[in-house]
């Protein structure tokens, strides 16, 4: 299994859209497993996923090679955490590529309750993929996220191995140079405004070219695994 986390400090900036992207072209060869943490909730509300695993109702939506799980819950402090370890590590053993859709707050409970649950009983890195918007005191503060939660993953698994993958730079209008102290792996991935993507949202349009090189380069990471 490969897990990726894709994050940003803001909402709006493409996170959604880029989860929706690389698990629509993984699926096309590979099991692919979306989990939705995020509280606007866009992935499962794109594929009809109305309930949460957290409240034990209407968390799923299977088609075949694409998984929708969603976590998020108004009322998730309530969560058995027991229950919610057996039924999760059910719905991904078989999984090939485990992909999370984070919100903008990493200090919530329910990020924590995933973290240990899959930490606990598997041992496979976290590759992150950071998203922001070009603006710099966006890019710093997705920076610090990434920072953060490299530090929150150690916190519950202290040799746990989180990269850094992608830094991506959505919604670009024009040429800018932009600083950052980020790292990424992969490398920093620029994407442009698109319009279709901003009139019709990303379920009713192309998959930007920017992230199906992505998801090619992501094929890799499971072949190279075996
Ligand atoms: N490169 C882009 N150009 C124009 N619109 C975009 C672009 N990327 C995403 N969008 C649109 O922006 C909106 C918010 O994107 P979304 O992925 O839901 O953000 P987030 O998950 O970070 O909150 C969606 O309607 C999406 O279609
Ligand atoms: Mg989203």
């Amino acid at each position: 299994m490969i897990r990726f986390a894709v994050m940003g400090s803001k909402g709006g900036v493409g996170k959604s859209t880029i989860v929706y992207g690389i698990s629509r072209l993984l699926s096309e060869r590979y099991i692919v497993t979306i989990v939705d943490l995020s509280s606007s909730r866009t992935i499962c509300n794109v594929y009809g996923v109305r309930g949460s695993l957290m409240d034990g109702h209407d968390y799923i939506v299977d088609q075949g090679n694409l998984k929708i799980i969603s976590l998020y819950s108004q009322l998730s402090g309530n969560a058995n955490l027991a229950k919610f370890k057996d039924i999760y590590l059910d719905l991904i053993t078989e999984t090939d590529y485990l992909i999370l859709d984070y919100g903008v707050h990493l200090y919530d409970k329910l990020v924590s309750d995933e973290l240990i649950v899959f930490y606990e009983n598997m041992s496979v890195p976290t590759h992150l993929i950071a998203v922001s918007t070009p603006q710099e005191f966006i890019i710093s503060s997705t920076e610090k996220m990434s920072e953060s939660y490299i530090n929150l993953v150690h916190g519950i698994k202290e040799d746990a191995q989180v990269v850094l993958e992608y830094f991506v730079l959505n919604m670009v209008r024009e040429k800018t140079k932009f600083k950052t102290l980020a790292k990424p792996k992969m490398g920093f991935v620029e994407i442009p405004f698109y319009r279709d993507l901003s009139f019709n949202g990303f379920w009713n349009a192309n998959i930007p070219k920017e992230i199906v090189s992505m998801a090619n380069n992501f094929e890799g990471f499971l072949e190279s695994r075996g």
